[in-house]
């Protein structure tokens, strides 16, 4: 079911992010699969131009932002850098239009249902670092990419249903709100978790291997340890989201979340 976005009332703004925060409880998902290749990932061409004393972004990737019903809507959602939080939604009928499968091991084995597909360049990007991880004999396992705003829709009630609304919004967005929607996110476990999503994937070998390449393949930890007041979320280990990898570095050079980012970049 689509939600129909009319009657709205429309302002121009850029985005910058939100900030509020707190703990919060879990997704829940299972796992299983395969690995590979590599890519063609971060075709954007100097997206980036850094002076001495400024960062810069050319304007096509800031969110262009629409208020419906009073709800911030991003209007330009198939942006690879679209900010995406408690603050900016997507259109509730926002459907990525190059969904692909990436070929990597899931935790749910090789079944073709919506949560195994990511836009095509993140894929690619995707099995790029499943595949280095791999030759490292790091093994990964990916748990959830896309999500429609329906599915998101049915997790949060479910989470509300299980632990209160009000620790439900720290744990999973609500639907519009989530990363998931953009098809630039995959959720990563590993066996040595039994393949949860759960705090304790920091600690394993897989865990901090992703926190220390991810950023090579152009993949960010969106809600980081530390960051909940900013994100809005609790710490999530296994979330990551795909920007690119000249965004990705300098988010991990600066240590900045998505939402910094946005708040120190200028447009070009
Ligand atoms: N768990 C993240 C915040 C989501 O639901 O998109
Ligand atoms: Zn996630």
């Amino acid at each position: 079911m689509k939600k129909s976005l009319i009657g709205a009332t429309a302002i121009l703004l850029l985005a910058g992010c939100s900030h509020q925060a707190e703990k919060v409880e879990k997704e829940s998902e299972t796992i299983h699969s395969e690995t590979v290749q590599d890519t063609e990932q971060q075709q954007h061409p100097a997206n980036h131009e850094k002076t001495e004393s400024s960062l810069t972004l050319k304007p096509e990737f800031f969110n262009e932002i629409e208020v419906i019903n009073q709800v911030p809507t991003i209007t330009n959602p198939e942006n690879l850098l679209v900010l995406v939080n408690k603050e900016y939604a997507l259109p509730a009928d926002y459907y990525p239009d190059d969904l692909v499968r990436p070929n990597v091991t899931f935790a749910f084995g090789d079944q073709d249902i919506e949560k195994s597909y990511m836009r095509k360049e993140a894929a690619n990007a995707l099995e790029g670092m499943f595949h280095a991880a791999q030759q490292e004999g790091i093994e990964l396992l990916a748990t959830s990419g896309f999500r429609s705003y329906d599915t998101q829709n049915f997790l949060f009630q479910q989470e509300v249903e299980n632990v209160g609304a009000k620790n439900a919004e720290l744990a999973v967005a609500l639907p519009g709100k989530s990363e998931h929607q953009t098809g630039l996110t995959m959720d990563i476990t590993a066996e040595s978790v039994g393949g949860m999503l759960t705090e304790e994937f920091e600690n394993t070998k897989e865990g901090q291997w992703l926190v220390s390449h991810a950023h090579e393949f152009g993949f960010i930890l969106r809600y980081p340890k530390g960051k909940e007041e900013i994100t809005g979320y609790q710490y999530e280990p296994w979330h990551f989201r795909y920007v690119g990898t000249e965004t990705a570095a300098v988010l991990a050079e600066k240590g900045w979340t998505f939402e910094e980012y946005f708040e120190n970049v200028e447009k070009m």
